[in-house]
């Protein structure tokens, strides 16, 4: 079911606007749409939007797929912590993480004492249907996508809940959820 948008004003998302005062950090499980709703919501603010795998790839000249295949999971969450922390220290604005980034202990602390974290949450299988348009996400090559997805969301729940703010997103505009966020931090704060 698609969830009615808030209604704000534009002075009320600008009200919001001032008073956030550190980056925004979007985490929560692959496909649930950080970057899409990270870029709305960077432009709702006025502010920069960044995607971590996308700097992380930059900085190695390799896809994710390729740094996990020639240096394993865990260098890649030495260096996604590394990125996460640069970035939280150069902009105010969103940051996308990639799915695991919030579940590795320290990189969720960094990011509890850096930034205003939200967990973006769906259901199954829309990340499934998601997650089937790119064959880019080294986790999901293993076996049943639908599976694993079914096993992350239950293996990560308690970390991703550790985030300031909670959202669920639906099949509706990504401005929706935008908004929605802009909601949920503005009573958070
Ligand atoms: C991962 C999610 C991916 C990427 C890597 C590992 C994970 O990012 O960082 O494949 O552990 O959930 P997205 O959440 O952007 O797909």
């Amino acid at each position: 079911m698609t969830q009615t948008a808030p209604r704000l004003s534009p002075q009320e998302i600008e009200r919001i606007a001032r008073r956030i005062d550190r980056p925004i950090v979007l985490v929560g499980l692959m496909g649930v749409g950080k970057s899409t709703v990270g870029r709305r919501l960077a432009n709702l603010l006025g502010v920069g939007f960044v995607d971590v795998d996308e700097q992380i790839e930059r900085a190695a000249d390799r896809s994710v797929a390729e740094i996990f295949d020639e240096f394993g999971e865990p260098y890649f969450r030495d260096g996604e912590r590394r990125v996460i922390a640069r970035l939280m220290g150069e902009t105010h604005g969103v940051i996308a993480t990639g799915g695991g980034a919030f579940v590795d202990p320290e990189t969720r602390a960094l990011i509890r004492d850096k930034a205003i974290s939200v967990w973006l949450d769906c259901d199954i299988e829309t990340l499934v249907e998601r997650t089937a348009r790119r064959d880019s996400r080294p986790l999901l090559r293993s076996g049943d996508p639908h599976a694993i997805l079914l096993a992350l969301k239950e293996e990560r729940g308690d970390s991703y809940a550790q985030a300031d703010c909670h959202v669920v997103t639906d099949d509706g505009p990504h401005n929706a959820t935008a908004l929605r966020i802009l909601e949920a931090i503005d009573s958070w704060l």
